[in-house]
């Protein structure tokens, strides 16, 4: 009898009437007094042992009531137009919308536009797909330069000029080429590397761009410009920088942040690079490099993301798992 009840419910759910005649089909077929399916189980179910009478004279109500519902909403939906207003039943329960929430990562990004929109920054985004000399060569990182092994490129139609980029640091030299100083700008977005997909690492993840030109602009800028980030973000926190090497930096540092995770493990999690921009970048693009200095910082989104949903596994957050993405809710 199961097989049939599920067979039944099937059919029930997937029906469709395109005319009033499919309808009154319909409610025969299942309703009819003489010979409709769901008369017949009743008459059926009369001769089952009592305990099965129970389970299955619930099922077969149920299937009774979504067999009404379905004629309910086919009518009011299709023929309601052409016939009296008064067929209209106003307690027939509403058809349910679904309702969307904002993925995770785009929670995290326009927080950190909203932070940065604060202290002036404006908004940029870049293209996906680059050429060689924004993505590398403008930055500092020449052709067979060992630094470019630091990221492993998807290169496009076995073009070595077209790729990829594999960061955000691109936008910087698309933004600085076009404006003259002063500004202060962030560009946030998808970023791709040809890595082995773990826990840790995807072959595509987001960064946060930032940077800021003008005449004197020093590295304790950068510094409290990076400390009030973090503190918006996360308010109380010990975070340190550290020396680093970026071929468009001098000097270049990273920033760490100090954790604690849901098992109570701490430790010091890097999760942004950034320095004081090479004055050999600043003239690739028209700047004089005498006259303005300036920082840039580039940010892991999904780093923060482990720091703010406490989720290690970062490949959940492109499994597209609607169960794991509902529980995300904001007021952005
Ligand atoms: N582009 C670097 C990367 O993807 C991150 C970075 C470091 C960006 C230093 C910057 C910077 O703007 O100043 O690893």
């Amino acid at each position: 009898m199961d097989k049939k009840m599920d067979k039944i419910k099937e059919e029930i759910k997937f029906f469709q009437a395109q005319t009033s005649e499919d309808l009154e089909r319909f409610r025969i077929k299942f309703l009819g007094k003489k010979k409709g399916i769901l008369t017949m189980l009743f008459k059926e179910l009369k001769k089952e042992p009592i305990h099965k009478r129970k389970i299955f004279g619930k099922i077969i109500n149920d299937l009774k009531k979504k067999v009404q519902e379905k004629i309910q909403r086919n009518h009011s939906r299709y023929f309601m137009k052409n016939e009296n207003i008064l067929n209209f039943d106003p307690t027939m329960p509403g058809i349910s919308i679904e309702i969307g929430s904002l993925h995770p990562i785009s929670i995290i990004k326009n927080r950190i536009i909203e932070i940065f929109r604060k202290i002036g920054f404006s908004y940029v985004e870049g293209p996906e797909i680059e050429d060689d000399w924004h993505n590398f060569t403008a930055l500092n990182i020449p052709i067979d330069h060992p630094s470019r092994d630091m990221q492993d490129t998807f290169f496009l139609y076995k073009n070595p000029d077209i790729l990829l980029r594999t960061h955000t640091s691109s936008v910087q030299i698309r933004y600085m080429k076009e404006n003259s100083p002063p500004f202060r700008v962030l560009s946030i977005g998808k970023v791709y590397r040809n890595e082995t997909i773990s826990s840790r690492s995807h072959f595509m993840f987001h960064q946060a761009e930032g940077f800021s030109i003008d005449k004197k602009v020093s590295f304790s800028d950068l510094k409290q410009t990076i400390q009030y980030l973090i503190k918006s973000l996360f308010g109380k926190i010990k975070i340190r920088f550290r020396p680093s090497y970026f071929p468009f930096t001098e000097p270049s540092a990273e920033v760490d942040v100090y954790y604690c995770d849901h098992n109570n493990n701490t430790g010091w999690l890097e999760i942004m690079g950034c320095g004081m921009i090479d004055p050999k970048v600043l003239n690739n693009v028209n700047i004089d490099s005498e006259t303005y200095s300036g920082f840039a910082f580039g940010i892991g989104i999904e780093r923060l993301a482990i720091l703010i949903y406490k989720i290690h596994d970062i490949r959940i957050y492109f499994d597209n798992d609607i169960r794991f993405l509902r529980q995300f809710k904001s007021d952005f």
